[in-house]
Formats: C-alpha cells, sequence, structure tokens
C-alpha cells in the first residue's frame, strides 16, 4: 500500500520549525473507480484507499476488480469489487440502485474505464464509432444519473471524468475516441454549472502518453515519435494521474469546478 510512501511525500510541508499538515480529507468517503481492474484505473483507486476512501473498484471483468479491491483490502485500506459492463446501462443503473440500497451516498465518482478501436475514419466502422461513443462517453451519462440524487441531498460530491489530450487536439486515427474525450468537456462543465448550488463538483483531467497497457501495444517507432511531443520526455505514470485525482475527489479541492487538468509532461499547453 501507498500509504507511508504518500504521506512521507506530500503529506506536511516543512517551514522552518513550522509543520503545516497537507493530509487530504476522505473521512467516511465512499469512491467509486470505473475501470479499476489495471492501468491509471487501478491507481486511483489505490491513491483514494491510502487517503482512508472505500473504494467500490468496477471493471468488466471480476477477477481484475476482484485482484485489485483484495490487494487494497490487504494492504489495510477498505475496497469492494463489482463488475460491470459501464456500456451496458440496464446493468449500471441495476448496480447504482444495489449501490444505493447498500450505501446512503457514493461520495465520489471517478469515470476512468475506456477503450479505444482506433482506424482512419474512411474505415472506420459504424460499430466501433458506437462502441467508443457508448462505453467513454455514454457510460459516464449513465453512471452520473444512477448516483448524483443523494449527492444533491448531501450537498457534497466529487465527479471526476477521464478525458485524454486527443479530445483537446485531436488525433488522426481516433475520430471516435477524440469525439468521445471531446464530449466529456463539455458534459462535466454542464454538470458542474448544474449542481455547484448542491456543493457538487465535477472536473476533468485529461492525461496525455501514460504508461499503461492502452499504450502498449504502440510500436517502439509511435513510442518515440510522441516521446518527441513531449517535453518533459518521457511518458506518464498512472500514479501521475492517480495524483491529481486523489486531490480532485478530496474535501480540500471544493473551490475548483468545470475545469480542465492535462497532465501530458507539457504536450498540449
Ligand atoms: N494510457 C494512456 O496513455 C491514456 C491517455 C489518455 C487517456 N487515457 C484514458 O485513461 C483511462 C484509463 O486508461 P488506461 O490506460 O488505464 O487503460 P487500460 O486499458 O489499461 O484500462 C482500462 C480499464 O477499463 C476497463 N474497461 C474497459 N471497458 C470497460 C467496460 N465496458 N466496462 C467496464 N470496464 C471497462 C478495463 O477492464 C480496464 O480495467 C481511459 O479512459 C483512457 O481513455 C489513457
Amino acid at each position: 500500500m501507498q500509504r507511508s510512501r504518500l504521506a512521507n511525500s506530500y503529506k506536511f510541508l516543512h517551514f522552518d520549525r513550522f509543520v503545516f499538515p497537507m493530509k487530504l480529507t476522505f473521512e467516511n468517503r465512499i469512491a467509486l473507480v470505473t475501470g479499476a481492474g489495471r492501468g491509471i484505473g487501478r491507481a486511483i483507486a489505490e491513491h483514494l484507499a491510502a487517503e482512508g476512501a472505500m473504494v467500490i473498484c468496477v471493471s468488466k471483468n471480476a477477477d481484475s476488480c476482484g485482484a485489485v479491491a483484495d490487494a487494497i483490502n490487504q494492504s489495510g485500506g477498505k475496497a469492494q469489487a463489482l463488475a460491470v459492463d459501464v456500456a451496458d446501462k440496464v446493468a449500471v443503473a441495476a448496480a447504482c440502485e444495489a449501490l444505493l440500497t447498500e450505501h446512503t451516498c457514493i461520495d465520489i465518482l471517478v469515470n476512468n474505464a475506456g477503450i479505444t478501436k482506433d482506424n482512419l475514419l474512411i474505415r472506420m466502422s459504424e460499430e466501433d464509432w458506437d462502441l467508443v461513443l457508448t462505453t467513454n462517453l455514454s457510460s459516464v451519462f449513465y453512471w452520473t444519473k444512477g448516483l448524483i440524487r443523494p449527492m444533491t441531498k448531501k450537498r457534497f460530491g466529487r465527479i471526476i471524468n477521464i478525458s485524454s489530450v486527443v479530445g483537446l487536439i485531436g488525433n488522426a486515427g481516433q475520430a471516435n475516441y477524440a469525439a468521445a474525450k471531446a464530449g466529456l468537456l463539455g458534459y462535466t462543465k454542464t454538470l458542474a454549472r448544474e449542481f455547484a448550488s448542491r456543493a457538487i463538483t465535477a472536473n476533468v483531467v485529461a492525461p496525455g502518453f501514460t504508461a499503461t497497457d492502452m499504450t502498449a501495444g504502440l510500436s517502439p517507432e509511435v513510442m518515440e515519435m510522441a516521446k518527441k511531443t513531449i517535453p518533459l520526455g518521457r511518458m506518464g505514470e498512472a500514479a501521475d494521474i492517480a495524483r491529481i485525482v486523489t486531490y480532485l475527489a478530496s474535501e480540500e479541492s471544493g473551490y475548483i469546478t468545470g475545469q480542465v487538468f492535462s497532465v501530458d509532461g507539457g504536450m498540449v499547453m
């Protein structure tokens, strides 16, 4: 578990003799992270749990979210696994109903699950367009609809949607993915406006090239080309994304809403 490493690295700022505690507040908070079975989602789930949130780890595959929840529980954190296909609106609605019977409110919603089905537009099938739009964009609507009502009653909520730099600048071969990721920006800003009066914040994190299974299949040539476009000269780590998501999920981020945070080594500026 990351707890002691995190505690040592950024929970305290030392100024001369004085110590200013910077511990983030997650007491009694319940978070749900989609796509938590591996990669960025797993890192987000582990970071939130390390800060004290109870984390519901959602993945399409029961084994992968089960393994992540087990690892968190064995390390002294609190987690539950939930196998749901986020693209299946009936399954998501049923999952939300069951969750809200067990817990009165899911305080933090991190929509991270995402897929790619790349092709140049001329060769892109309608099926791949629909699948990427449903998985990466419509699913976010399904989870928000299913979980937001108790947040409005509680007058607390944190919604963090994981987009991509591709949603900001486009990318040849990813019309479906770019459209879905760009759609998240308008969607999140609208949520931010609609729910601000209930103290619910909604923000976007847009990762650049991040080392996960999603990018593991890229050829060494593509990787080298990609690195040349990154001023910091390296790919991101899942933890780079998890740290800002954890801050945006905390009590302390309550005056930040409707924003898009690129975490991309300076690729888009
Ligand atoms: N890795 C990158 O370079 C990068 C860059 C920008 C944005 N992103 C975004 O970050 C997010 C996480 O990416 P990653 O690199 O960790 O990807 P990944 O492929 O390693 O992991 C994605 C996770 O989402 C889950 N998932 C996919 N479809 C699902 C479905 N229908 N139902 C439930 N779970 C589903 C998978 O099981 C997996 O656990 C995605 O939204 C991705 O678009 C990634």
